[in-house]
């Protein structure tokens, strides 16, 4: 089965005996169906042929930053991974990504990427106990690395003890765990995102500043929390995020005519788009020519996408954003919220250098009898965080509805 459909797995090399063990891990998970790069060390080079995994991973390997390709490959590798696998991993790569060391590309992608960072130990008994090492462990665990083994067993050197690399089949087993486990695990999720366009003649059209950057975080944020992701995106310069089904859409009425469907289906409906509020009451079949004097525009209400899905018979739970330019936001929040009549309201203020277009918001969360401020952050970091409080709010709507159907059910025995 392809449970790594889509997936971005950076595999990190290093010097180490098990580094013929990474050869078998790379196909088995290409053969889950990841893509897979991978970046030996320098030391790794002594170990195995770069070809192999070249062959078994079919992408470029990169042994160091020779291999750089963009003139940015630490950035770009850390940005494309989903999981950062590093495997063997020696004795002292671990030292090295404790001190948050960059002097190799390895090193420097590890510091440089938001990915969660897996790391397979393999070394000799005694190296692996050794406090020195044991020190490290602790301090990269306490930052969120997860460490995978080690076995125990006999060891190339003769010992037999603690610090043999686990089997590839079993790290293949825990990356896809590792996606799993997330707090939307087993729940479908539709996103909306980005700005839409509304054509006044076949080359002109009104739209807005939306990036899609928020949106797109918090897709990629809910699939990474185990969801399965639905994604209808306006016209925006982003990639299409890895293991989220893409639609994309031009107008309001292409949005909405896009996640009904969808979104009927669906248990979390996140509207992250900056939906058109108003559109060309016609549209020119030919360019407008200039003409003399000005020109006035007749607007109609462009489609309400969060409104029309917040008002089916059994909506999901609705989450819509408000971007407001002016400071009483949370006024505007709750407002928002309650005409509407949706679960929650993410709002943000918007203007030159915030909100739009910005790698970085803040986002005020607002639900019937709470709200909290989630502080200034990159938007992949604040998608983590608003898919935790959906997560916990969709778990306390759940609980209280099922409440209220069992209370229902016992007046009526
Ligand atoms: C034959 C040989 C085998 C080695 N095996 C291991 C090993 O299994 N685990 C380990 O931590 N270091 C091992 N080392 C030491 C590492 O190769 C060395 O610490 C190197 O600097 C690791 O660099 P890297 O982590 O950047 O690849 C071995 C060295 C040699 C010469």
């Amino acid at each position: 089965m392809d449970f790594l459909s889509g997936k971005h797995i950076l595999v990190g090399v290093c010097g180490g005996i098990a580094a013929y063990k990474s050869a078998e891990l790379v196909r088995l998970a290409r053969a889950a169906g990841a893509r897979v790069r991978v970046v030996m060390t320098a030391s790794a080079a002594e170990f195995i042929g770069a070809r192999t995994f070249q062959a078994l991973s079919a992408e470029p390997v990169w042994r160091d930053w020779t291999d750089d390709r963009s003139g940015m490959d630490h950035i770009d590798l850390a940005r494309w991974a989903d999981r950062i696998l590093v495997a063997p991993a020696t004795a002292d790569r671990l030292a090295r990504l404790a001190q948050g060391r960059a002097d190799d590309l390895l090193g420097a992608i590890c510091l440089a990427s938001q990915a969660p960072l897996m790391l397979a130990p393999s070394m000799n008994q005694a190296m692996w106990r050794n406090p020195a090492t044991q020190d490290n462990l602790a301090l990269l665990r306490r930052r969120g690395a997860r460490i995978c083994g080690p076995g125990e067993g006999e060891q190339a050197c003769g010992d037999v003890g603690p610090g043999r690399m686990l089997e590839p089949g079993v790290l293949v087993q825990m990356l896809t765990d590792s996606f799993r486990n997330g707090a939307l695990a087993g729940l479908k999720v539709v996103v909306t995102a980005g700005p839409t366009r509304e054509a006044l003649d076949p080359v002109r059209y009104l739209s807005n500043r939306s990036s899609g950057k928020m949106g797109y975080a918090a897709a990629v944020a809910a699939r990474e929390a185990g969801a399965e992701v639905a994604l209808v995106s306006g016209p925006v310069a982003l990639p299409a995020p890895a293991g989220v089904a893409l639609t994309r859409v031009e107008t309001a009425q292409d949005m909405l005519e896009a996640t009904l469907p969808l979104a009927r289906a669906c248990d979390i409906f996140i509207a992250a788009a900056a939906v058109a509020d108003y559109r060309p009451a016609t549209t020119a079949a030919q360019k407008l020519k200039r003409q003399a004097g000005g020109r006035t525009l007749a607007l109609e209400p462009a489609a309400d996408v969060l409104a029309t899905v917040a008002a089916m018979p059994r909506p999901p739970f609705c989450v819509g954003f408000a971007a407001e330019t002016d400071d009483n936001l949370q006024h505007h929040a709750h407002k928002k919220r309650l005409s509407k009549g949706i679960d929650m309201v993410a709002a943000n203020r918007v203007g030159p250098g915030v909100g739009f277009d910005s790698d970085e918001n803040t986002l005020l969360l607002v639900w019937e009898g709470g709200q909290t401020m989630l502080e200034q952050d990159t938007k992949t970091r604040l998608g983590v965080r608003l898919i935790e409080c959906i997560a916990d709010r969709f778990r306390a709507r759940q609980t209280t509805t099922e409440s209220h159907a069992e209370h229902t059910t016992e007046n009526t025995r």
